[in-house]
């Protein structure tokens, strides 16, 4: 199975997110990681849904929402309305995941679950079935930019296996610090969808960066 490369807009300039977009829009990259942050959840607070809307008007890649905040249960239908394809919520941020999950799919979208670098993958292992996508956090959330956890790595090999195990069919997402030296050994481990930050947008040459990435086997 090829792998996608997901670019973070986190990483981009905001002053000239038009530009960014139509840079993705015209790249091999098949999807768009927003990154929501609510300063409560995670540290650090990004944009929302006014944001993500606009964002999504003018994308034509698979929009892929990463939902860092807390009470995901009161927005999920309002990012859907913005344009969300793909929403994904912290395990470790609702008390009722697999409602929680539901709630995502009713929506039409797709539903992923993100964990914490410190969140074990058995922890999902009840709603694995349900699952569309599960986000491996190589990084603590909240900024980009940050040097990617050897760990996780583990933790792909260990999650690979239950989906097999499970015939569960949910999407390996790896968020964090991902980049060309590191992509080919997160692949290796299972991985099939890598979200690229600074990496894409912070080097001399975006679209090169993400073909170099796709390239990887
Ligand atoms: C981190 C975010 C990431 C971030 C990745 O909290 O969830 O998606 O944008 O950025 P890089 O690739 O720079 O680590
Ligand atoms: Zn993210």
């Amino acid at each position: 199975m090829s792998h996608i490369i997901a670019p973070s807009i986190l990483a981009a300039d905001f002053l000239h997110l038009d530009r960014d977009i139509e840079m993705i829009n015209n790249s091999n990259a098949e999807w768009l990681h927003v990154d929501v942050m609510d300063g409560s959840f995670v540290p650090n607070i990004s944009f929302g849904q006014a944001i993500v809307k606009a964002i999504a008007s003018k994308c034509k890649k698979t929009v892929d929402v990463h939902l860092m905040i807390d009470r995901p249960e009161l927005y999920v239908s309002e990012f859907k309305e913005a344009g969300a394809d793909v929403i994904t919520v912290h395990a470790e941020a609702t008390n009722h995941l697999h409602r929680l999950i539901y709630q995502i799919k009713d929506t039409g979208a797709k539903a992923g679950v993100a964990l914490n670098p410190h969140t074990p993958v058995s922890s999902i292992e009840n709603v694995l079935e349900d699952l569309d996508l599960v986000c491996l956090m190589s990084v603590n959330p909240g900024y980009g930019g940050q040097k990617f956890i050897y760990q996780t790595l583990a933790k792909i090999k260990e999650l690979k296996k239950m989906l097999i195990d499970r015939n569960g069919d949910a999407q390996i997402e790896i968020d964090g610090g991902v980049g060309l030296q590191n992509a080919e050994k997160i692949l290796e481990a299972g991985a099939n969808v890598l979200v690229a930050g600074s990496s894409v947008f912070k080097s001399e040459d975006p679209l090169l960066t993400i073909d170099r990435l796709m390239a990887l086997k």
